[in-house]
């Protein structure tokens, strides 16, 4: 995994959030007893990145730098750019192309937090085309869904109002090196985004397009909303007292 570049989108306007993130980037709210944008950076660094790229908005950069400084700390560099509108989450990689050319990408959201067995992870990421990191969950609709035929991805859907499944696309996605050519395809969506699962329909529709489910031990939180955050916070705080363990720590 050293070799690959890592991406956490930390932007956005977070307006599920509001009054909370009126003044505050959602990803430094406290999630439990760390900052959001630990849990997420934590999983880069446990699956191995060295470099990584957080985006933010100009409002809030200079607040993730103070809290997380280059990286030196943590044994990786770390590197920043403004994402002077929220474009989309796919917008990322037009804004970091130099820097990603002919090299393997991992993009994970900044509000997404994993506990998972890294290990086995890492050894399912296909060395071609992309892997998504699948769930399943009671309310897709409000998700990337992901529908498979005989194990294989034949349909991925964002948010579609009546799902064909229940399997869907966390915000942990492993990009290979044909990432760079394949955006080029990309056009905004109709809300004027770069989505990201249209990229992944595009490795998709070259059969390109795999998953990896996460076990019934693994625990995986998208923390959009207030219900969202209050759940994961107590989960963590039992979670964390019961096996002496610390989730997000970064050294
Ligand atoms: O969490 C998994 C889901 O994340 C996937 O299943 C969906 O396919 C994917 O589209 C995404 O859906 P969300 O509705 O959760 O996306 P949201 O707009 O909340 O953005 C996710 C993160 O990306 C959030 O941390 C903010 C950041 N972001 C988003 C946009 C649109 C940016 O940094 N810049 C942006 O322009």
């Amino acid at each position: 995994m050293n070799d690959r570049i890592g991406i956490i989108m930390a932007g956005g306007k977070g307006t599920r959030l509001y009054p909370l993130t009126k003044v505050v980037n959602k990803h430094l709210l406290p999630v439990h007893d760390k900052p959001m944008i630990y849990y997420s950076l934590s999983t880069l660094i446990r699956l191995g990145h060295k470099t990584i790229y957080l985006i933010s908005t100009k409002e809030s950069i200079s607040l993730f730098k103070k809290l997380l400084g280059n990286g030196k700390q943590y044994n990786i560099k770390l590197h920043y750019k403004v994402q002077y509108k929220p474009k989309g989450i796919a917008h990322c990689f037009f804004l970091l192309q130099k820097e990603i050319r002919n090299k393997k990408t991992t993009l994970i959201l900044g509000d997404n937090l994993f506990i998972s067995n890294f290990e086995n992870l890492t050894s399912s990421i296909h060395k071609q085309g992309c892997t998504l990191i699948c769930t399943t969950v009671r309310e897709p609709q409000h998700y990337g869904v992901v529908t498979l035929k005989q194990n294989k991805i034949i349909k991925i859907e964002e948010k579609p109002k009546k799902p064909t499944s229940n399997l869907i696309a966390t915000g942990l996605y492993f990009y290979d090196e044909q990432l760079t050519t394949l955006i080029k395809k990309l056009k905004p969506s109709r809300r004027g985004e770069y989505e990201i699962t249209s990229l992944n329909k595009i490795y998709q529709k070259n059969k390109q397009c795999f998953h990896y489910n996460l076990s019934s031990a693994d625990h995986w939180y998208d923390l959009g909303q207030i219900s969202d955050l209050d759940d994961c916070s107590t989960f963590l705080k039992i979670y964390q007292q019961k096996r002496e363990l610390n989730i997000g720590q970064l050294i």
